[in-house]
């Protein structure tokens, strides 16, 4: 029989949507149901998960939902077992920082949700401190991994689009007031003082997918709103919004391409897919989503003209091609997990670390200065 070689990894914030549905099931005790995670030297690695977080019985309810025993409402206790070799961190944002730095100090590698922290200092502070530490760190870029976004790689890789010109984003949906409805996200993402807002949540997206597939940000011009002042929580109490619902960004690249995305929690979906991107260059384009990514070839380019006496002649949306999967997409939160398992079982590359992290705090930082000081901000290189 194959040998196992078990690693223990704290999970605190088990409980929340994304430590729950996503890190846990998804990911670690899917590739346990897989048979492991196979390793360079023929051996196994086999998740120990040990489940942290503030009540017993969501821990209790969640470990017995999965057949698992081993968790605790002691962080400093379950960071204290030699056997535990990973701290992760999918809690919610404003009580990362605390947790990640006294991981750190035990000695344990990191890999933890975004965005890192709720401002630049603290997320650089995080990463000198990990790598003062020693200790191999990771942070959650999942939009990379899915196939929309891969195969949107591959296309830049290949050089479909000869110089790219510009990228449009479009992200968000309704997410409901809670009155009358239930709200689909958490309270706490749109109350400031809790870390929330939208700037906050998905500029870090927005910088790994920009920074990863094109070229790095050099400047930011944002405009933000709180469209919807008065929401619902949990528990079905008013509160006032306090954190921003909407991000309307510019943000300029390497080589003079030049980025626009909206990201809104009050706007209808119109669109194949609740994030989209469409990439201009001079040789092709492409729309891509979570899925799906279709071109449209130079040589495949109609030619409109601008004529509003008469109706439209052309199905615009039905002159591109699909570009195919030509490979099977795992889950992406597990693909990145099994990469930073690697990275730390057997020195396997790994990018995407805290100060990766870093960087997309930063974005929104300075994505936030533009918008309260209504100019372009330029983005400065991080000293580490
Ligand atoms: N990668 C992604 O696509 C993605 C998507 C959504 C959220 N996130 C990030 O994941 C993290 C968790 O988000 P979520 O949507 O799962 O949130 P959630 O509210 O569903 O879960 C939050 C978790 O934190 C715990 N927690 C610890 N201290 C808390 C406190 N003082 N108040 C409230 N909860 C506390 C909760 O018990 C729960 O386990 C956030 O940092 C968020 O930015 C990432």
């Amino acid at each position: 029989m194959t040998a196992r070689v078990p690693i223990g990894i704290v999970m605190n914030g088990v409980t929340g949507r994304m430590g729950y549905r996503q890190h846990l099931v998804r990911s670690l005790l899917a590739i346990r149901d897989g048979g492991g995670l196979p390793l360079r030297d023929g051996s196994v690695l086999w998740p120990e998960p040990v489940l942290v977080g503030r009540t017993e019985a969501k821990l209790r309810d969640v470990a017995a939902r999965h057949g698992l025993t081993d968790w605790t409402t002691d962080l400093g206790a379950a960071l204290a077992r030699p056997d535990v070799r990973i701290y992760f961190d999918a809690q919610v944002t404003s009580e990362r920082e605390k947790a990640i730095h006294q991981a750190i100090e035990a000695g344990k590698h990191i890999y933890t949700e975004k965005p890192l922290a709720t401002t630049l200092q603290g997320a650089a502070d995080l990463a000198r401190a990990a790598d003062a530490a020693g200790v191999r760190h990771g942070v959650v870029q999942d939009k990379l991994f899915l196939p929309g976004l891969r195969k949107l790689q591959r296309l830049v890789d290949g050089g479909f689009f000869g110089r790219i010109l510009s990228v449009r984003g479009e992200f968000g949906y309704w997410v409901f007031e809670g009155d009358w409805q239930a709200a689909q996200r958490p309270s706490w993402n749109y109350r400031a003082a809790d870390g929330g807002g939208i700037v906050v949540d998905m500029f870090p997206h927005w910088h790994y997918v920009l920074e990863q597939l094109f070229a790095p940000v050099r400047a930011v011009t944002a405009q933000v709103a709180t469209h919807i002042p008065r929401r619902w929580d949990e528990n079905g109490e008013p509160y006032e919004a306090t954190a921003d619902d909407a991000a309307y960004g510019i943000f300029e690249l390497d080589g003079g391409v030049i980025a626009q995305i909206n990201s809104s929690w009050a706007v209808r979906v119109n669109r194949d897919e609740l994030v989209e991107f469409q990439v201009d260059g001079t040789e092709g384009s492409a729309v891509a989503g979570l899925r799906g990514c279709k071109v449209q070839h130079r040589a495949a380019t109609p030619k409109p003209v601008w004529n509003p006496d008469l109706p439209v002649s052309h199905a615009f949306r039905e002159q591109w091609q699909e570009v195919p999967d030509n490979e099977e997409f795992d889950n992406g939160f597990k693909a990145q997990w099994e990469m930073f398992l690697r990275h730390v079982a057997e020195d396997a590359p790994y990018t995407w670390d805290l100060w990766a992290g870093a960087r997309g705090v930063q974005l929104a930082e300075l994505g936030l200065q533009s918008a309260r000081e209504g100019r372009r901000v330029e983005i400065p290189e991080l000293h580490r």
